[in-house]
C-alpha cells in the first residue's frame, strides 16, 4: 500500500506530519512518498500540480493533502494558482465522490455558534459531486456580451452542465451511503430556476427507484441552508452538486464549531481517494504551531477505511482522538474556559500517546 502524500502551503506541512506521525504508529506500516502542490508545487516546478505530483497521486493507492493556497499567488494566471492543483487532482483522478461529514463531538458542543440544542448529536454527511457543475463546465471566460441590455460590453461567463451519468453515479454513492446510515437522503436543487438542477432531480429521483428503502426528499438550496441553521439534526445525508455543495459544507462545517475538526475523502468509482482537511491553509497561522491537526488526522482515518481497507486501524484512531478531546486538550480554535491549550505538535503527541494506551 502506498500512499501519496502532498502537504501543500500554509498550515498543510505542519498538519500533514502529524498525521504522519499517527499514521508511522500503527502497527502495519505503510510506503508514504511526498510530492510539492500548490504554492509549493509551483516554487519548486513553475506549476501548481508538477508532472512528478500527478504521477505519484495517480500511481498511489491513496492521497494524503494539507492544504493549498496563499494571498501571495493572488495575482498569477488563474492556470497558475495554487487552488488548480486541488482541481485538477480532481479532474485527472476522477475523483467525483466528495464526503463531508459533519459531527459534532460532545466535548465540544460550545465550540459551535448555535445553541446547544440545536446542534448536540448532530451527525450528518454533506455529499458533493466533484467533478462536474460550473466549476469544470465549458466555455467560461471573458467575452464581448453577444446579446442582451449590454451586447457588446464585456462580460464574465461560465457553464452550469451535469450529464446524466455524472448525476447517475453521485445518486448511486448518495443512495448506498443513506442506506448505510440513518436511510435518509436530501437532494439539494434549484430546479425551480435552474435546467440544470431540475435535470439533477429527474434523474435522482429515477435512480431513488432502486432504492426503495431509503426515504428521498428534495430541497431547494436556499431552503437547505435555512435549514442547516435553523434544525440542521433532521438531516441524514445530503447529495448536491459541486457549487451548492462547496457552499453548504462550510456552513455544515461550522455548525460543529470548529472547521478544524473536520475530515473529508474525495472518492473514484473504485474507492480509490484522496483525503484532505475540510478546511484551508490558513496562512495568516502558518508556521505559528497552533494549527489544530485533528482534521487532518481524522482525513487520515477515513484513508483507512476507505481506500486501504483497514477499517480497524481507522476506528483506532477515531477513537484515539475522542480520548484526547475528553482529556481537555484543545488547539487555539476549539480552546475554552477550563480546558489546556496545546499546540499543533503536541496534539498529534497527544493522538500518538492515545493509540498506545
Ligand atoms: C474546497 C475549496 C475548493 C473548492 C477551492 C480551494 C478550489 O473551497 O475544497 O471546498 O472550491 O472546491
Ligand atoms: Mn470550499
Amino acid at each position: 500500500m502506498k500512499i501519496a502524500i502532498l502537504p501543500g502551503d500554509g498550515i498543510g506541512p505542519e498538519i500533514v506530519d502529524q498525521a504522519i506521525k499517527v499514521l508511522n504508529a500503527l502497527d502495519e506500516k505503510f510506503e508514504m512518498e511526498s510530492a510539492p502542490v500548490g504554492g509549493a508545487g509551483y516554487e519548486a516546478h513553475g506549476h501548481p500540480l508538477p508532472e512528478g505530483t500527478l504521477k505519484l497521486a495517480k500511481e498511489a493507492d491513496a492521497v494524503l493533502f494539507g492544504a493549498v493556497g496563499d494571498w501571495k499567488y493572488d495575482t498569477l494566471d488563474r492556470p497558475l494558482r495554487p487552488e488548480q492543483a486541488i482541481l485538477g487532482l480532481r479532474k485527472n483522478l476522477q475523483l467525483f465522490a466528495n464526503l463531508r461529514p459533519a459531527i459534532l463531538y460532545p466535548e465540544l458542543a460550545g465550540a459551535s455558534t448555535l445553541k446547544p440544542e440545536v446542534v448536540s448529536g448532530l451527525d450528518i454527511l454533506i455529499i458533493r459531486e466533484l467533478t462536474g457543475d460550473i466549476y469544470f463546465g465549458q466555455p467560461r471566460g471573458v467575452r464581448a456580451a453577444p446579446d442582451g441590455p449590454f451586447q457588446g460590453a464585456r462580460e464574465g461567463f461560465d457553464t452550469m452542465r451535469y450529464s446524466e451519468p455524472e448525476i447517475r453515479r453521485i445518486a448511486h454513492v448518495a443512495f448506498q451511503t443513506a442506506r448505510k446510515r440513518g436511510k435518509r437522503l436530501t437532494s439539494v436543487d434549484k430546479a425551480n430556476v435552474l435546467e440544470t438542477f431540475q435535470f439533477w432531480k429527474d434523474i435522482v429521483t429515477d435512480v431513488h427507484k432502486e432504492y426503495q428503502d431509503v426515504a428521498l426528499e428534495h430541497m431547494y438550496v436556499d431552503n437547505a441552508a435555512m435549514q442547516l441553521v435553523r434544525a440542521p439534526k433532521k438531516f441524514d445525508v445530503i447529495v448536491t452538486g459541486n457549487m451548492f455543495g462547496d457552499i453548504l459544507s462550510d456552513a455544515a462545517a461550522m455548525l460543529t464549531g470548529s472547521i478544524g475538526m473536520l475530515p473529508s475523502a474525495s472518492l473514484d468509482a473504485n474507492n480509490k481517494g484522496l483525503y484532505e482537511p475540510s478546511h484551508g491553509s490558513a496562512p495568516d497561522i502558518a508556521g505559528k504551531g497552533v494549527a489544530n491537526p485533528l482534521a487532518t488526522i481524522l482525513s487520515a482515518a477515513m484513508m483507512l477505511r476507505y481506500s486501504l481497507n483497514r477499517a480497524e486501524q481507522a476506528d483506532r484512531i477515531e477513537n484515539a482522538v475522542k480520548k484526547v478531546l475528553a482529556s481537555g486538550l484543545r488547539t487555539p480554535d476549539i480552546h475554552e474556559e477550563g480546558t489546556q491549550r496545546v499546540g499543533t505538535t503536541e496534539m498529534g503527541d497527544a493522538v500518538v500517546r492515545a493509540l498506545a494506551s
